[in-house]
């Protein structure tokens, strides 16, 4: 989820690769760098923080030269700091490389790498690139790249220069975006149309297994597998710059529903071994022990990352039988409460800043418990304050509420519990079962934003109430909660979220034909029990607004239904969540709020 841009052309290429670094910030901005082919070699500035620090650098270091390539960064493997920003270079420095993705036989490359003289100067997964490429000798570069990417599992989206050849750039692409912007004379290559735009709108966008080799006097595009020239295929972009950084989605929000299928899997890379038998979380090494004692589990956190928590616990309970609670950050540290070493405490949290959570972290370490971060920002605050964790890689959420972050919450407490379960005999059947759910999330994400027309259709049905009722148990309860938040945060209406067993207690009372009450009533365990509270509903006249899962006999008791795909119990909220994410987001729209920055709200609160 990182941001490259490339630039070959007439001009200096500083200045251009600067600019188009400033409209990739929104992609990651944890550190960023540029290598330039100044004629005699390579020219590689670094720098830890924004684009700005880069610029600066620039000012008081300046390089020459007519082509280079730069990256900022949006931190997966290795702490954003100086060595670890892209470009990475080899021994020699003769090849620079910028990469977005992950290299999943990183550690093994490395290994070989060493053994052959390579030396290594960051933890990144990037780095081995820049040597394995180079260990191919012979120029010209396009064929040692494609050499060296044969060697390669794993995903990328990369721009390569070399000393010996001047003004010439190779890209090659597998699972990660890039395109190649024709300008007059000059050509571009990015991750995104945002740092293209404002040079050129006749792109070619390169496919998965294609590389482009250009300089000033044109571009080839070439298909890796078979190594021979394809047709450039030039299309003309439409978008206007703001809409290309949001993806041509009206609304950051809109976006990252849609990249779910994408950072699932991301969250997911990587994760799942032994030919689909076993979850890997390599950042949980060094606490093995402490989690084969652990006697309790506490997870803390605020908002959205909060409901993610609760299903975290409801999951380690079911499958690790260890007793698994979650609790609001806020109010958990001022609570003085009972620990002891043997409990582990995980913070939940997107930003990794949030102040209350991270306060409760610092609770938990005075109190000498172990402490896990499940975060999304590497390098965070609570990230670097925990003793160990597993990210969610879900790249930069911007939108202000919550949602590609939920999911991948969801998918690595998933996880997480399956590695617990199995150190206290949790069946491999099971974590088959689990394992093969979980690959198939994707897919089945994929299959329910393909119907988010019906969403729509449903919002503007809905649009014009002033008060909801969400209704879940057990998995589904965090889901009727979250999808309340959720409408809350961004039509400002006002919508609570109750377990529906709980609803007799108190909110029957409000029940009435102007009352739309959304139930999530998938086809799990609780399905008998919800059906009967709906029912409920019904008899007092509610307006009954169903998600349930495949197949399910719920027509002619709602008043409007949508059905996504069935899974096992526990990952049911990750499909569930998705219309609801929808269902806020259209009525937000439809009610003219700004739904990316709704009032009142911050994207991370860094204060009490
Ligand atoms: C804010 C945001 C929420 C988020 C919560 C926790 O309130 O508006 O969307 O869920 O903070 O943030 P965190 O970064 O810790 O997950």
């Amino acid at each position: 989820m990182c941001g490259i841009i490339a630039y070959v052309g007439p001009d200096e290429a500083a200045p251009v690769l600067l600019k188009g670094l400033e409209r990739l910030e929104y992609r990651g901005y944890d550190s960023a760098g540029m290598a330039v082919q100044n004629g005699r070699g390579l020219e590689v500035r670094r720098v830890c923080g924004r684009i700005e620090a880069l610029t600066q650098r620039l000012r008081e270091a300046p390089v020459a030269g007519t082509s280079g390539i730069a990256h900022t960064r949006w931190a997966t493997h290795g702490e954003p700091n100086e060595l670890n920003a892209h470009p990475h270079v080899d021994t020699a420095r003769a090849i620079a490389v910028v990469h977005n993705g992950i290299i999943e036989n990183a550690d093994l490359l490395r290994v070989e790498l060493r053994r052959r003289g390579h030396e290594f100067r960051s933890e990144t997964d990037s780095e081995v690139l820049a040597h394995l490429i180079a260990d191919q000798h012979d120029p010209p570069l396009h064929l040692a790249v494609s050499r060296a990417l044969r060697l390669v599992e794993g995903t990328f989206g990369i721009a390569v220069i070399s000393a010996l050849e001047p003004d010439r750039i190779v890209c090659a692409r597998k699972g990660s975006p890039l395109m190649i912007g024709l300008g007059r004379g000059a050509i571009y290559a990015a991750s995104d149309a945002s740092a293209i735009i404002p040079h050129t709108r006749r792109v070619v966008y390169l496919d998965d297994g294609e590389m482009a080799v250009f300089d000033t006097s044109g571009c080839d595009i070439v298909n890796m597998e078979a190594m021979s020239r394809v047709d450039l295929r030039v299309e003309q972009i439409e978008w206007d710059l703001e809409e290309a950084s949001r993806g041509g989605y009206p609304h950051y929000m809109l976006k990252e529903i849609h990249e779910q299928p994408e950072t699932i899997a991301s969250t997911l890379r990587g994760r799942i071994v032994g030919g689909g038998e076993a979850v890997r979380l390599g950042g949980l090494r060094e606490v093995a022990d402490s989690l084969k004692t652990a006697r309790r589990v506490i997870f803390t956190a605020c908002g959205t990352s909060w409901h993610a928590g609760q299903i975290g616990a409801y999951l380690l309970e079911e499958l690790a039988r260890i007793p698994a609670s979650v609790e609001y950050a806020s109010e958990w540290r001022y609570r003085d409460p009972v620990l002891e070493p043997d409990t582990v405490v995980i913070g939940i949290s997107q930003s990794g800043e949030t102040a209350d959570t991270l306060a409760a972290i610092e609770l938990a370490k005075r109190r000498g418990c172990t402490t896990l971060g499940i975060i999304n920002t590497v390098g965070s605050s609570i990230a670097r304050l925990t003793d160990a964790g597993v990210y969610l890689h879900a790249g930069p959420e911007i939108g202000v509420a919550s949602t590609k972050a939920f999911t991948s919450q969801v998918v690595a407490l998933t996880l997480f519990s399956l590695c617990m379960g199995r150190r206290r005999g949790l069946s491999s059947e099971l974590i088959h079962e689990y394992l093969e759910a979980l690959t198939a999330l994707p897919d089945q994400v994929q299959k329910i934003l393909d119907r988010a027309d019906e969403i729509e259709a449903l919002a503007s049905r809905l649009a014009g109430h002033d008060n909801f009722l969400y209704l879940g148990r057990g998995y589904s309860f965090p889901v009727a909660l979250e999808g309340a938040l959720k409408l809350k945060e961004i039509s400002y209406v006002h919508a609570e979220g109750f377990s529906a067993a709980e609803m007799k207690h108190g909110p029957i009372a409000l029940i009435d034909e102007d009352m739309p009450v959304l139930v999530v009533a998938p086809r799990d365990a609780s399905y008998p029990k919800v059906l009967s509270n709906m029912q409920e509903v019904k008899a007092r006249g509610g307006h009954l607004v169903t998600i349930s899962s495949e197949p399910n006999g719920l027509a002619e008791l709602s008043d409007e239904l949508f059905t996504v795909p069935h899974t096992v119990d526990a990952l049911l909220p990750v499909l569930t969540s998705v219309p609801l994410q929808l269902l806020a987001y259209h009525i937000g729209v439809l009610r003219g709020c700004d739904v990316d920055k709704p009032r009142n709200l911050a994207k991370s609160v860094t204060v009490e």
